[in-house]
């Protein structure tokens, strides 16, 4: 089973990016550690970033057919984007939304997520971190999915 990590604009920029905010963790360290825990579960990971809007919608509609969950943060485009919204609601897939800081804690533009309410959840505010709590948490869901498929045939 296939998850794929779909990261927004700036977020390439993580560890030199306002370190007091989202950590002195790179990208591409985060993404390692992803990696090693999805296969030590038996989990096949792809990761992309893109700093633009229709790059991402793109990679969310590619999800379609070849992936079986997602894990997205849509860094601003979270609170602006209703394009990447209306993608995850077409592909309909099971979808986690993360955000390194705790975006209700900060400036009141970024209280208001459009993508929240079409994903299964929303995880913020446990700065590098978030991103294994949102991978635990896909692993469940698809393993959840397959034991029901399981008992259905
Ligand atoms: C962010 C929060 C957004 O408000 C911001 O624009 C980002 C990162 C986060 O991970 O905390 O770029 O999504």
């Amino acid at each position: 089973m296939k998850i794929t990590v779909i990261q927004g604009p700036n977020l390439n920029m993580l560890g030199t990016r306002e370190q007091n905010i989202y950590g002195g963790m790179k990208l591409e360290q985060i993404h390692q550690q992803m990696q090693e825990v999805a296969s030590q579960n038996g989990f096949e990971i792809d990761f992309f970033q893109s700093n633009l809007e229709g790059e991402l919608v793109d990679k969310i509609q590619e999800c379609l057919g070849d992936s079986q969950g997602i894990i997205i943060n849509p860094a601003a485009y979270t609170h602006t984007s209703i394009a990447i919204r209306d993608a995850i609601s077409a592909v309909n897939l099971p979808t986690i939304e993360v955000h390194i800081s705790n975006i209700y804690r900060r400036e009141e533009f970024r209280h208001k997520s459009l993508i929240a309410p079409v994903v299964a959840g929303q995880i913020a505010g446990f700065g590098p971190f978030t991103y294994h709590l949102a991978l635990v948490a896909m692993m469940q869901i698809l393993n959840e999915i397959k034991n029901l498929k399981q008992v259905k045939q």
